[in-house]
């Protein structure tokens, strides 16, 4: 089968198609004929060679997929052959054909183009882990989203208005800020402007209940001072750095909640515990439409390099696919 590879680390222009055997699949697998993959920043971080694939996974770059089953091992009853599925998967998603736990699997509506659900897994696994499987946030709660347009804030965004949570979300640029509104954020703040102070009157008030960040460095201050007394921040990424300098008072006078998590390595177990709540609580609001993937570009194949270039540029809102 043909799959995107690099024989060393580096820039995007090391990516190349080639011929590899199309992998076997455990008792518990199924075997995906893919559709469409989803780019992620860790597939960057991977192609550079930070990021290594955790052991057992599969070489190839991709962590989530769209396609259809094409086999299943002894002990799956849950699919069968032509099923369309989206998956998320600890990698192997640029490729023709990928196998992946059946239990991280999702249904894909019929009201969704086969495609464009690539765009869904790693952004739902994500945001269901970090704002609603153990609540983080509750309906009419305020959340402050940063990085509203990438494919974690677009699924952010629309997932905590469809729950009833009021959203507010940054962005870099005019476009993307109303993007972020169109997807139900009732404020959109730029974050090369005065974002902090605009974040800080949308609830004066009191102060923001939630916020969902990927930035840290030195937002993290400005984060536990926009917090409301019991207000919850949850990392899950620190382009700004990991390392922070806390005011354990401000913590223990607003009485605060500082979390974060990492999906790819978590055990199947974990992903298939995620992905049946997913499946009863968020995925009936896919299928009436009111969650949508929001895709911004699609390149075939071959083109893997031109995307992730693109991808690194960051003028994208949303996500970028690649089509097998
Ligand atoms: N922990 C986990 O389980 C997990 C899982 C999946 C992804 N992630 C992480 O989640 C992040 C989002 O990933 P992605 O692949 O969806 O997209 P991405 O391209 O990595 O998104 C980056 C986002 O950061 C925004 N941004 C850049 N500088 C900013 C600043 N100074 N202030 C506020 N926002 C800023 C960008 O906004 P503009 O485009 O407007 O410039 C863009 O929306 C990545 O860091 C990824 O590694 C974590």
């Amino acid at each position: 089968m043909r799959a995107v590879v690099f024989d060393r680390p580096g820039g995007p222009r090391h990516l190349h198609l080639s011929d590899i055997a199309i992998p076997t699949i455990k008792p518990d697998e199924v075997l995906i004929e893919v559709a469409a993959a989803g780019l992620n920043r860790a597939d960057i971080h991977q192609r550079e060679g930070h990021y290594p694939p955790p052991p057992g996974a599969s070489e190839v770059l991709g962590l989530e997929v769209s396609g259809h089953i094409a086999g299943a091992g002894a002990e799956v009853s849950s699919w069968k052959q032509g099923d369309r599925v989206c998956a998320l998967l600890a990698g192997g998603g640029y490729a023709e054909y990928c196998a992946v736990p059946a239990t991280q699997c999702l249904p894909v509506p019929a009201s969704l183009p086969l495609v464009e659900a690539a765009g869904l897994p790693e952004a739902a696994f994500t945001v269901w882990a970090n704002l609603f499987h153990q609540p983080l946030v509750y309906p009419s709660e305020s959340l402050l989203v940063q990085g509203g347009t990438s494919g974690i804030g677009t699924f952010a965004i629309q997932a905590a208005h469809a729950l009833g949570v009021r959203v507010a979300a940054t962005a870099g640029n005019p476009d993307k800020l109303a993007l972020c509104r169109k997807l139900g954020a009732e404020q959109a703040f730029s974050y090369k402007g005065e974002w902090f102070n605009q974040a800080q009157s949308w609830q004066a008030d009191r102060g923001i209940d939630v916020i969902l960040d990927m930035i840290g460095g030195d937002y993290f201050p400005r984060h536990i001072d926009l917090l409301a007394p019991r207000g919850r921040l949850t990392h899950i990424a620190y382009a700004n750095g990991a390392n922070v300098t806390l005011d354990l008072k401000k913590v223990m006078q607003k009485r605060l909640i500082v979390t974060g998590s990492t999906l790819r390595s978590r055990p199947p177990a974990e992903k298939a515990e995620l992905r049946n709540a997913l499946e009863v609580r968020l995925w009936p609001k896919v299928q009436d439409g009111s969650i949508r993937p929001v895709i911004d570009r699609t390149f075939p194949v071959e083109q893997a390099a031109e995307a992730h270039q693109y991808f690194e540029a960051g003028s994208h809102a949303g996500k970028i696919l690649l089509t097998l």
